[in-house]
Protein backbone atom coordinates (compact mmCIF):
# COMPACT_ATOMS: atom_id res chain seq x y z
CA UNK A 1 0.00 0.00 0.00
CA UNK A 2 1.31 3.45 -1.25
CA UNK A 3 2.23 5.80 2.49
CA UNK A 4 -0.37 8.22 3.11
CA UNK A 5 -2.94 6.18 1.46
CA UNK A 6 -5.94 4.94 3.65
CA UNK A 7 -6.61 1.55 4.67
CA UNK A 8 -9.70 -0.42 3.67
CA UNK A 9 -10.95 0.18 7.33
CA UNK A 10 -10.11 3.68 7.31
CA UNK A 11 -12.51 4.19 3.94
CA UNK A 12 -15.32 2.19 4.88
CA UNK A 13 -15.04 4.26 8.08
CA UNK A 14 -15.05 7.31 6.22
CA UNK A 15 -18.63 6.46 4.78
CA UNK A 16 -19.65 5.08 7.65
CA UNK A 17 -19.63 8.44 9.81
CA UNK A 18 -20.13 10.35 6.06
CA UNK A 19 -22.75 8.69 4.32
CA UNK A 20 -26.29 7.99 4.40
CA UNK A 21 -27.12 4.57 5.43
CA UNK A 22 -28.91 3.48 3.00
CA UNK A 23 -27.27 0.85 1.44
CA UNK A 24 -25.16 -2.13 3.06
CA UNK A 25 -22.48 -2.87 1.39
CA UNK A 26 -19.85 -6.04 1.58
CA UNK A 27 -16.53 -4.91 3.31
CA UNK A 28 -14.63 -4.71 0.30
CA UNK A 29 -13.08 -1.38 -1.24
CA UNK A 30 -12.80 -1.06 -4.51
CA UNK A 31 -10.25 1.15 -6.38
CA UNK A 32 -9.90 -0.29 -9.77
CA UNK A 33 -11.29 -2.10 -12.78
CA UNK A 34 -10.42 -4.10 -15.80
CA UNK A 35 -12.64 -6.14 -17.31
CA UNK A 36 -14.13 -8.85 -15.62
CA UNK A 37 -11.67 -7.86 -12.47
CA UNK A 38 -11.98 -5.53 -9.54
CA UNK A 39 -8.92 -5.05 -6.98
CA UNK A 40 -9.52 -3.82 -3.56
CA UNK A 41 -6.99 -1.18 -2.29
CA UNK A 42 -4.66 -3.97 -0.81
CA UNK A 43 -4.08 -5.03 -4.41
CA UNK A 44 -6.66 -7.75 -3.82
CA UNK A 45 -8.18 -9.01 -7.54
CA UNK A 46 -11.68 -10.15 -7.44
CA UNK A 47 -13.39 -11.10 -10.51
CA UNK A 48 -16.88 -9.09 -10.51
CA UNK A 49 -19.68 -11.16 -10.62
CA UNK A 50 -22.53 -8.17 -10.15
CA UNK A 51 -21.38 -5.75 -13.04
CA UNK A 52 -22.94 -2.97 -11.00
CA UNK A 53 -26.23 -4.64 -11.43
CA UNK A 54 -25.42 -5.54 -15.01
CA UNK A 55 -24.13 -1.79 -16.05
CA UNK A 56 -20.93 -3.05 -16.65
CA UNK A 57 -21.97 -5.63 -19.56
CA UNK A 58 -18.99 -4.59 -21.67
CA UNK A 59 -16.35 -4.81 -19.10
CA UNK A 60 -14.42 -2.42 -16.61
CA UNK A 61 -12.77 -0.01 -18.12
CA UNK A 62 -13.39 -0.65 -21.98
CA UNK A 63 -11.20 1.71 -23.74
CA UNK A 64 -13.32 2.58 -26.62
CA UNK A 65 -16.11 3.53 -24.24
CA UNK A 66 -13.11 5.34 -22.12
CA UNK A 67 -12.15 7.16 -24.84
CA UNK A 68 -15.19 8.46 -26.29
CA UNK A 69 -15.77 9.77 -22.39
CA UNK A 70 -12.52 11.40 -22.37
CA UNK A 71 -12.53 12.77 -26.38
CA UNK A 72 -15.97 14.34 -25.64
CA UNK A 73 -15.67 15.75 -22.03
CA UNK A 74 -12.50 17.43 -23.15
CA UNK A 75 -14.48 19.15 -26.07
CA UNK A 76 -18.00 19.59 -25.13
CA UNK A 77 -19.61 18.24 -21.87
CA UNK A 78 -22.79 19.80 -21.78
CA UNK A 79 -24.96 22.27 -23.29
CA UNK A 80 -28.47 21.72 -21.83
CA UNK A 81 -31.09 21.03 -23.90
CA UNK A 82 -31.89 24.96 -24.32
CA UNK A 83 -29.24 24.68 -27.77
CA UNK A 84 -28.93 22.29 -30.13
CA UNK A 85 -25.35 20.14 -29.78
CA UNK A 86 -23.43 18.44 -32.13
CA UNK A 87 -23.44 14.84 -30.79
CA UNK A 88 -27.21 14.32 -29.70
CA UNK A 89 -28.74 14.21 -33.39
CA UNK A 90 -26.17 11.00 -34.36
CA UNK A 91 -26.90 9.53 -31.42
CA UNK A 92 -30.80 9.77 -31.39
CA UNK A 93 -29.98 8.41 -35.14
CA UNK A 94 -27.68 5.65 -34.00
CA UNK A 95 -29.76 4.63 -31.46
CA UNK A 96 -33.23 4.71 -32.87
CA UNK A 97 -31.93 2.64 -36.21
CA UNK A 98 -30.52 0.32 -33.41
CA UNK A 99 -33.08 -0.55 -31.81
CA UNK A 100 -35.53 0.18 -34.87
CA UNK A 101 -37.91 2.92 -32.99
CA UNK A 102 -38.92 6.05 -34.68
CA UNK A 103 -37.69 8.50 -31.46
CA UNK A 104 -35.70 8.18 -28.54
CA UNK A 105 -35.99 10.44 -25.73
CA UNK A 106 -32.52 10.45 -23.75
CA UNK A 107 -32.40 10.42 -19.76
CA UNK A 108 -29.99 9.75 -17.53
CA UNK A 109 -30.49 6.74 -14.72
CA UNK A 110 -32.67 3.90 -15.12
CA UNK A 111 -35.70 5.79 -12.62
CA UNK A 112 -35.68 8.77 -14.67
CA UNK A 113 -36.59 6.88 -18.06
CA UNK A 114 -39.04 4.64 -16.17
CA UNK A 115 -40.62 7.88 -14.84
CA UNK A 116 -40.44 9.15 -18.34
CA UNK A 117 -42.50 6.01 -19.71
CA UNK A 118 -45.10 6.59 -17.36
CA UNK A 119 -45.99 9.95 -17.65
CA UNK A 120 -45.58 9.16 -21.70
CA UNK A 121 -48.53 6.16 -21.20
CA UNK A 122 -50.43 8.57 -19.36
CA UNK A 123 -50.06 11.77 -21.86
CA UNK A 124 -50.91 9.02 -24.81
CA UNK A 125 -53.76 8.04 -22.48
CA UNK A 126 -55.39 11.17 -22.81
CA UNK A 127 -54.38 12.40 -25.62
CA UNK A 128 -54.67 9.83 -28.03
CA UNK A 129 -56.48 6.73 -26.57
CA UNK A 130 -59.29 9.12 -24.74
CA UNK A 131 -59.39 7.88 -21.29
CA UNK A 132 -60.94 10.78 -19.02
CA UNK A 133 -58.71 12.75 -17.57
CA UNK A 134 -56.69 11.52 -14.24
CA UNK A 135 -58.45 8.13 -14.54
CA UNK A 136 -55.53 6.05 -16.58
CA UNK A 137 -54.38 3.78 -14.62
CA UNK A 138 -51.21 1.11 -15.36
CA UNK A 139 -50.95 -2.36 -14.98
CA UNK A 140 -47.89 -3.51 -13.01
CA UNK A 141 -46.67 -6.80 -11.63
CA UNK A 142 -45.79 -7.75 -8.14
CA UNK A 143 -42.09 -8.11 -7.34
CA UNK A 144 -41.62 -5.63 -9.48
CA UNK A 145 -38.31 -3.37 -9.19
CA UNK A 146 -38.06 -0.45 -11.55
CA UNK A 147 -36.14 2.42 -9.26
CA UNK A 148 -36.63 4.33 -6.83
CA UNK A 149 -38.85 7.44 -7.09
CA UNK A 150 -41.79 8.11 -4.89
CA UNK A 151 -43.79 7.34 -7.34
CA UNK A 152 -42.12 4.23 -9.04
CA UNK A 153 -41.96 2.95 -5.23
CA UNK A 154 -45.62 3.54 -4.94
CA UNK A 155 -46.43 0.46 -6.88
CA UNK A 156 -44.10 -1.62 -5.33
CA UNK A 157 -45.23 -4.55 -2.98
CA UNK A 158 -41.58 -4.15 -1.13
CA UNK A 159 -42.21 -3.02 2.31
CA UNK A 160 -38.09 -1.61 2.33
CA UNK A 161 -38.35 -0.12 -1.03
CA UNK A 162 -42.25 1.96 0.27
CA UNK A 163 -42.44 2.23 3.81
CA UNK A 164 -42.75 5.27 5.12
CA UNK A 165 -42.07 7.32 1.53
CA UNK A 166 -46.12 7.90 1.22
CA UNK A 167 -48.32 9.57 0.13
CA UNK A 168 -48.36 7.47 -2.92
CA UNK A 169 -48.86 8.31 -6.46
CA UNK A 170 -52.45 6.45 -7.59
CA UNK A 171 -53.28 4.78 -10.78
CA UNK A 172 -51.63 1.32 -10.86
CA UNK A 173 -52.93 -1.93 -10.41
CA UNK A 174 -50.52 -4.46 -9.20
CA UNK A 175 -51.26 -8.25 -10.54
CA UNK A 176 -49.12 -11.62 -10.14
CA UNK A 177 -45.58 -12.16 -12.44
CA UNK A 178 -45.58 -14.79 -15.21
CA UNK A 179 -49.55 -15.02 -14.95
CA UNK A 180 -51.33 -13.64 -17.81
CA UNK A 181 -54.82 -14.90 -17.22
CA UNK A 182 -54.20 -12.23 -14.70
CA UNK A 183 -53.60 -9.69 -16.87
CA UNK A 184 -56.34 -10.85 -19.17
CA UNK A 185 -58.93 -10.60 -16.54
CA UNK A 186 -57.84 -6.88 -15.48
CA UNK A 187 -57.59 -6.01 -19.22
CA UNK A 188 -61.02 -6.86 -19.30
CA UNK A 189 -62.40 -5.25 -16.25
CA UNK A 190 -61.39 -2.00 -16.80
CA UNK A 191 -61.23 0.10 -19.71
CA UNK A 192 -58.91 2.75 -17.93
CA UNK A 193 -56.09 1.19 -18.43
CA UNK A 194 -53.18 2.58 -20.60
CA UNK A 195 -50.16 0.38 -20.20
CA UNK A 196 -48.52 -3.00 -18.97
CA UNK A 197 -45.46 -2.16 -17.34
CA UNK A 198 -43.06 -4.90 -17.09
CA UNK A 199 -39.47 -6.74 -16.67
CA UNK A 200 -38.99 -9.27 -18.98
CA UNK A 201 -37.15 -11.47 -16.51
CA UNK A 202 -37.30 -9.46 -12.68
CA UNK A 203 -33.66 -8.62 -11.90
CA UNK A 204 -33.99 -7.42 -8.32
CA UNK A 205 -36.49 -10.21 -7.14
CA UNK A 206 -33.56 -12.67 -7.83
CA UNK A 207 -33.74 -12.96 -11.80
CA UNK A 208 -37.25 -14.59 -12.30
CA UNK A 209 -37.48 -15.84 -15.75
CA UNK A 210 -40.81 -15.91 -16.84
CA UNK A 211 -42.52 -19.02 -18.88
CA UNK A 212 -42.03 -19.31 -21.80
CA UNK A 213 -44.64 -17.26 -23.98
CA UNK A 214 -45.49 -15.12 -21.19
CA UNK A 215 -44.43 -12.25 -22.63
CA UNK A 216 -46.42 -13.01 -26.20
CA UNK A 217 -49.38 -13.85 -24.38
CA UNK A 218 -48.49 -10.37 -22.35
CA UNK A 219 -48.11 -8.18 -25.32
CA UNK A 220 -50.60 -10.01 -27.14
CA UNK A 221 -53.63 -8.98 -24.83
CA UNK A 222 -52.49 -5.20 -24.80
CA UNK A 223 -52.79 -5.27 -28.67
CA UNK A 224 -55.95 -6.80 -28.04
CA UNK A 225 -57.29 -3.85 -25.60
CA UNK A 226 -55.14 -0.65 -27.03
CA UNK A 227 -53.17 -1.16 -24.12
CA UNK A 228 -49.53 0.02 -23.95
CA UNK A 229 -46.71 -2.58 -23.31
CA UNK A 230 -43.74 -1.08 -21.53
CA UNK A 231 -40.95 -2.91 -21.13
CA UNK A 232 -38.47 -2.45 -18.36
CA UNK A 233 -35.20 -3.92 -20.08
CA UNK A 234 -32.75 -1.27 -17.77
CA UNK A 235 -30.87 -4.75 -16.38
CA UNK A 236 -32.15 -7.25 -18.91
CA UNK A 237 -31.50 -5.25 -21.99
CA UNK A 238 -28.34 -4.98 -24.27
CA UNK A 239 -26.75 -8.76 -24.10
CA UNK A 240 -27.48 -9.38 -20.48
CA UNK A 241 -29.82 -12.20 -21.08
CA UNK A 242 -28.24 -13.81 -24.45
CA UNK A 243 -30.03 -11.50 -26.86
CA UNK A 244 -29.96 -8.25 -27.33
CA UNK A 245 -33.03 -7.49 -25.91
CA UNK A 246 -34.93 -10.19 -23.39
CA UNK A 247 -38.00 -9.49 -25.70
CA UNK A 248 -36.97 -10.66 -28.47
CA UNK A 249 -36.35 -13.85 -26.79
CA UNK A 250 -40.15 -13.92 -27.93
CA UNK A 251 -39.70 -11.43 -30.95
CA UNK A 252 -41.72 -9.37 -28.54
CA UNK A 253 -41.47 -6.04 -29.87
CA UNK A 254 -42.76 -3.47 -26.92
CA UNK A 255 -44.54 -0.08 -27.53
CA UNK A 256 -42.08 1.58 -25.00
CA UNK A 257 -38.36 0.67 -24.51
CA UNK A 258 -36.82 1.62 -21.31
CA UNK A 259 -33.20 1.39 -21.31
CA UNK A 260 -30.22 2.58 -18.64
CA UNK A 261 -27.44 1.04 -16.98
CA UNK A 262 -24.87 -0.42 -19.41
CA UNK A 263 -26.20 2.04 -22.38
CA UNK A 264 -22.88 3.58 -21.09
CA UNK A 265 -21.10 0.23 -20.41
CA UNK A 266 -21.32 1.95 -17.19
CA UNK A 267 -18.90 4.86 -16.74
CA UNK A 268 -21.90 7.61 -16.66
CA UNK A 269 -25.58 7.59 -16.12
CA UNK A 270 -26.85 7.04 -19.48
CA UNK A 271 -30.41 5.86 -20.10
CA UNK A 272 -33.73 6.57 -22.67
CA UNK A 273 -37.34 5.61 -23.42
CA UNK A 274 -37.77 4.42 -27.16
CA UNK A 275 -41.34 4.47 -29.09
CA UNK A 276 -42.45 5.48 -32.77
CA UNK A 277 -43.92 8.70 -33.45
CA UNK A 278 -47.47 8.13 -32.33
CA UNK A 279 -46.43 7.96 -28.84
CA UNK A 280 -43.47 10.39 -28.70
CA UNK A 281 -45.21 13.37 -30.56
CA UNK A 282 -47.02 13.58 -27.41
CA UNK A 283 -43.93 15.62 -25.67
CA UNK A 284 -44.14 19.31 -27.05
CA UNK A 285 -41.38 21.43 -25.95
CA UNK A 286 -41.33 22.21 -21.51
CA UNK A 287 -43.58 19.09 -20.43
CA UNK A 288 -40.79 16.72 -19.93
CA UNK A 289 -36.82 17.12 -19.23
CA UNK A 290 -33.57 16.82 -17.83
CA UNK A 291 -30.76 18.98 -17.67
CA UNK A 292 -28.07 16.62 -17.75
CA UNK A 293 -30.18 14.13 -20.47
CA UNK A 294 -28.77 14.19 -23.93
CA UNK A 295 -25.00 15.98 -23.13
CA UNK A 296 -22.85 15.50 -25.78
CA UNK A 297 -20.77 13.05 -23.36
CA UNK A 298 -23.88 10.81 -22.83
CA UNK A 299 -24.79 10.68 -26.18
CA UNK A 300 -21.13 9.92 -27.63
CA UNK A 301 -20.53 7.15 -24.85
CA UNK A 302 -23.77 5.67 -25.30
CA UNK A 303 -22.72 5.24 -29.05
CA UNK A 304 -19.00 3.47 -28.01
CA UNK A 305 -21.40 1.29 -25.72
CA UNK A 306 -23.38 0.04 -28.00
CA UNK A 307 -21.17 -0.42 -30.77
CA UNK A 308 -19.12 -2.56 -28.23
CA UNK A 309 -22.04 -4.90 -27.25
CA UNK A 310 -22.84 -5.38 -31.50
CA UNK A 311 -19.17 -6.19 -32.57
CA UNK A 312 -17.68 -8.14 -29.82
CA UNK A 313 -20.73 -10.33 -30.16
CA UNK A 314 -21.99 -9.86 -26.60
CA UNK A 315 -25.18 -11.43 -26.53
CA UNK A 316 -23.86 -14.92 -28.15
CA UNK A 317 -21.35 -14.67 -25.25
CA UNK A 318 -23.84 -14.26 -22.78
CA UNK A 319 -26.00 -16.71 -24.46
CA UNK A 320 -22.92 -20.04 -24.85
CA UNK A 321 -21.41 -19.29 -21.64
CA UNK A 322 -24.88 -18.64 -19.23
CA UNK A 323 -26.18 -21.93 -20.24
CA UNK A 324 -22.56 -23.06 -19.39
CA UNK A 325 -22.63 -21.57 -16.03
CA UNK A 326 -26.27 -22.91 -15.36
CA UNK A 327 -25.55 -26.57 -15.81
CA UNK A 328 -22.21 -26.51 -13.97
CA UNK A 329 -24.08 -24.96 -11.09
CA UNK A 330 -26.89 -27.20 -11.30
CA UNK A 331 -24.44 -30.23 -11.17
CA UNK A 332 -23.21 -28.12 -8.07
CA UNK A 333 -26.75 -28.42 -6.38
CA UNK A 334 -26.55 -31.93 -6.61
CA UNK A 335 -24.03 -31.95 -4.52
CA UNK A 336 -24.39 -29.54 -1.78
CA UNK A 337 -27.19 -29.24 0.88
CA UNK A 338 -27.38 -25.32 1.21
CA UNK A 339 -27.72 -24.74 -2.70
CA UNK A 340 -30.90 -25.31 -3.94
CA UNK A 341 -31.49 -24.71 -7.60
CA UNK A 342 -30.27 -22.01 -10.24
CA UNK A 343 -32.03 -20.31 -12.68
CA UNK A 344 -31.71 -17.19 -15.39
CA UNK A 345 -31.12 -16.80 -19.11
CA UNK A 346 -27.93 -15.44 -20.48
CA UNK A 347 -25.45 -14.33 -17.87
CA UNK A 348 -28.31 -13.21 -15.68
CA UNK A 349 -28.24 -15.71 -13.25
CA UNK A 350 -29.15 -16.72 -9.29
CA UNK A 351 -28.55 -19.19 -6.93
CA UNK A 352 -30.92 -20.40 -4.46
CA UNK A 353 -29.41 -21.20 -0.63
CA UNK A 354 -31.38 -22.85 1.78
CA UNK A 355 -31.29 -20.67 4.44
CA UNK A 356 -33.38 -22.29 6.74
CA UNK A 357 -31.02 -23.02 9.47
CA UNK A 358 -29.34 -19.66 9.32
CA UNK A 359 -31.46 -16.46 7.83
CA UNK A 360 -28.43 -14.39 6.82
CA UNK A 361 -26.50 -17.71 4.93
CA UNK A 362 -26.74 -16.44 1.31
CA UNK A 363 -24.72 -13.01 3.09
CA UNK A 364 -21.84 -15.56 4.34
CA UNK A 365 -21.53 -17.11 1.53
CA UNK A 366 -20.83 -14.10 -0.38
CA UNK A 367 -18.58 -12.78 2.53
CA UNK A 368 -16.41 -16.27 1.65
CA UNK A 369 -16.90 -16.01 -2.33
CA UNK A 370 -15.24 -12.40 -2.07
CA UNK A 371 -12.70 -14.20 0.15
CA UNK A 372 -11.91 -16.41 -2.16
CA UNK A 373 -11.86 -13.56 -5.31
CA UNK A 374 -15.42 -13.70 -6.68
CA UNK A 375 -17.81 -10.54 -5.34
CA UNK A 376 -21.46 -11.40 -5.80
CA UNK A 377 -24.26 -9.89 -3.69
CA UNK A 378 -27.45 -11.28 -2.07
CA UNK A 379 -30.82 -10.28 -3.01
CA UNK A 380 -33.00 -10.91 -0.47
CA UNK A 381 -31.96 -13.24 2.24
CA UNK A 382 -31.75 -16.61 0.07
CA UNK A 383 -30.99 -15.47 -3.52
CA UNK A 384 -27.50 -15.00 -4.90
CA UNK A 385 -26.98 -12.77 -8.49
CA UNK A 386 -24.31 -13.92 -10.65
CA UNK A 387 -24.10 -12.03 -13.26
CA UNK A 388 -20.44 -11.08 -14.57
CA UNK A 389 -19.42 -8.67 -17.38
CA UNK A 390 -20.69 -10.53 -20.73
CA UNK A 391 -16.95 -10.39 -22.69
CA UNK A 392 -16.04 -12.97 -19.74
CA UNK A 393 -14.08 -15.95 -21.52
CA UNK A 394 -14.14 -19.33 -21.17
CA UNK A 395 -11.44 -19.78 -18.96
CA UNK A 396 -12.21 -17.04 -16.95
CA UNK A 397 -15.49 -18.65 -16.42
CA UNK A 398 -13.93 -22.19 -15.65
CA UNK A 399 -11.86 -19.91 -12.39
CA UNK A 400 -14.72 -18.73 -11.23
CA UNK A 401 -16.68 -21.87 -11.36
CA UNK A 402 -14.23 -23.36 -9.56
CA UNK A 403 -14.34 -20.41 -6.89
CA UNK A 404 -18.21 -20.79 -6.53
CA UNK A 405 -17.81 -24.75 -6.25
CA UNK A 406 -15.07 -24.31 -3.82
CA UNK A 407 -17.30 -21.97 -1.31
CA UNK A 408 -20.14 -23.93 -1.79
CA UNK A 409 -18.54 -26.57 -0.93
CA UNK A 410 -16.79 -24.92 2.46
CA UNK A 411 -20.45 -24.70 3.95
C1 LIG B 1 -35.43 -3.19 -14.06
C2 LIG B 1 -34.89 -1.94 -13.46
N1 LIG B 1 -35.49 -0.78 -13.72
C3 LIG B 1 -35.04 0.39 -13.23
C4 LIG B 1 -33.94 0.42 -12.39
C5 LIG B 1 -33.49 1.73 -11.80
O1 LIG B 1 -32.31 2.15 -12.38
P1 LIG B 1 -31.42 3.28 -11.65
O2 LIG B 1 -30.86 2.67 -10.42
O3 LIG B 1 -30.39 3.65 -12.67
O4 LIG B 1 -32.36 4.41 -11.35
C6 LIG B 1 -33.28 -0.78 -12.09
C7 LIG B 1 -32.10 -0.79 -11.21
O5 LIG B 1 -31.65 -1.79 -10.72
C8 LIG B 1 -33.76 -1.99 -12.64
O6 LIG B 1 -33.18 -3.16 -12.36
Amino acid sequence: MDAGKKSAAALMELEDKHGAHNYHPLPVVLSEGKGVYVWDVEGKRYYDFLSAYSAVNQGHGHPEIVDALIRQSTRLSLTSRAFYNDRLGEYEAYITDYFCYEKVLPMNTGAEAVETALKLCRKWAYEKKGIAENQAKIVVCEQNFHGRTTTIVSFSIDPESYGHYGPFTPGFIVIPYNDAEALRKVLESDATIAGFLVEPIQGEAGARVPDDGYLRKCYELCRKHGVLFIADEVQTGLARTGKLLACDHEEVRPDVLILGKALSGGVYPVSAVLADNDLMDVFRPGQHGSTFGGNPVAATVAIAALEVIRREKLADNAAVLGEYFRSEIKSLCSESDIAVSVRGKGLLNALIINNKNKKDLAWDICLKLAENGLLAKPTHTNIIRFAPPLIITREQMDESLEIIRKTILEF
